[in-house]
């Protein structure tokens, strides 16, 4: 990379200049090479050179830091390369999201990185728009069903209410059955919400022992009154992921709720937590009635349900709110023997 060209180094160079992506040669945090794309790309003219310009000048001042980072991570860890996205401004000031590659090299003696900057703003834009399909497509896909299990109490609301009508009485057990039917549909929407909401995630640090607690204690009143012993274990004294918290703490109302409902009077229902190398773990143990076969090959898919007032909901909003939050759910269930729902999360990861 030094001035004393000889011919290898010159097709070296000729050959660099042809790769499509753009790419610098760093000194410490000194431009010293860059290739036509990388002036293309961070709009320099082929007469203006970037050498002996700072990277500094092309990194959002808010990005600098992984930019550092990253720079200080290759030369110290002696890793082969690393990859961080982050967001970089052409010289006419153009921002767009980017992915670098950093690989280290020694040359004469002395260590450089080559920077390859490739522009993602396609690829988010189309993450995005299949984000938005995925969602869509998931309401249509329920579309047929909430229409249906929508119907259903109508019909009977309408029913009932006719025949009040032709009595000219009020019949106590038929109000009984239209506010059922009313509460149904009512559970029903409650559920479909978080799919209508706006997604404004904002994922901060969020300690699961305080969302278990928290979600124990709302149903400290059911479980005593069914004699159930609500049994909670952590290991640590606090178990960070990143994640939002009331969509957390729908998850674990979730899945408690189903152990409850699964569970005999007199039974016990364990949460526990720990801690593992990878990230943080939770498991919702109970001894009640686990499931037939044909209900766990059909978990998570909407409207499955066993219960007469169920919404067959639950489960797929709970795996849809885990899966954001780039976790995982394993179940295992023996009929009579119970269930145990394990949730695994990556660790909490500083900004
Ligand atoms: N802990 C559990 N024990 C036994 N069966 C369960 C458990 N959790 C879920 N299920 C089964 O999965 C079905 C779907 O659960 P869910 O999606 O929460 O809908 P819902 O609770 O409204 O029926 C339940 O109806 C039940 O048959
Ligand atoms: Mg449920």
């Amino acid at each position: 990379m030094s001035g004393n060209s000889n011919s290898t180094e010159f097709n070296f160079k000729k050959i660099i200049d042809q790769v499509i992506d753009a790419i610098l040669i760093l000194d410490g945090e000194q431009i010293v090479y860059s290739n036509r794309a990388a002036d293309h790309l961070l709009s320099f003219d082929e007469h203006t050179t970037l050498c002996g310009l700072s990277i500094g000048m092309f990194i959002t001042p808010l990005d600098m830091p992984s930019m550092r980072d990253a720079l200080d991570k290759i030369s110290l860890a002696q890793l082969d390369s690393e990859s961080i996205r982050l967001s970089v401004h052409s010289s006419k000031n153009m921002h767009f999201p980017a992915e670098i590659t950093l690989h280290p090299f020694i040359e004469q003696h002395h260590p450089l990185v080559q920077l390859t900057i490739r522009d993602i703003s396609a690829r988010k834009a189309a993450e995005e728009s299949m984000i938005q399909s995925e969602k869509l497509s998931v309401i249509g896909e329920l579309s047929a069903g909430i229409i249906h299990e929508i119907r259903n109490p109508l019909t009977s609301i309408k029913g009932f209410l006719q025949l009040m009508q032709s009595s000219e009485q009020i019949n106590m057990d038929y109000i009984d059955i239209v506010m059922r039917e009313i509460e149904q549909i009512e559970n029903i929407t409650g559920e479909l919400l978080y799919f209508t909401k706006p997604k404004c995630e904002h994922f901060a640090p969020v300690d699961l022992g305080i969302i278990v607690q928290e979600t124990v204690r709302l149903f400290e009143t059911q479980a005593l009154q069914h004699n159930i012993k609500l049994k909670l274990d952590t290991e640590a004294s606090t178990h960070f992921i990143n994640g939002e918290k009331t969509q957390l703490k729908q998850v674990f109302v979730n899945l408690v709720k189903n152990a409850f409902e699964a569970s005999p009077d007199g039974s016990t229902i364990t949460i526990s937590l720990s801690t593992t190398d990878q990230g943080e773990d939770v498991f919702i143990q109970d001894t009640g009635s686990g499931m037939p076969k044909h209900v766990f090959n059909n978990l998570g898919k909407s409207f499955t349900t066993t219960k007469v007032t169920g919404t067959g909901l639950g489960l797929m909003v709970t795996y849809t709110i885990v899966k954001n939050h780039k976790g995982s759910v394993s179940v295992s269930s023996e009929e009579n023997k119970g269930t145990t729902f394990h949730l695994s999360f990556p660790k909490a990861v500083k900004e």
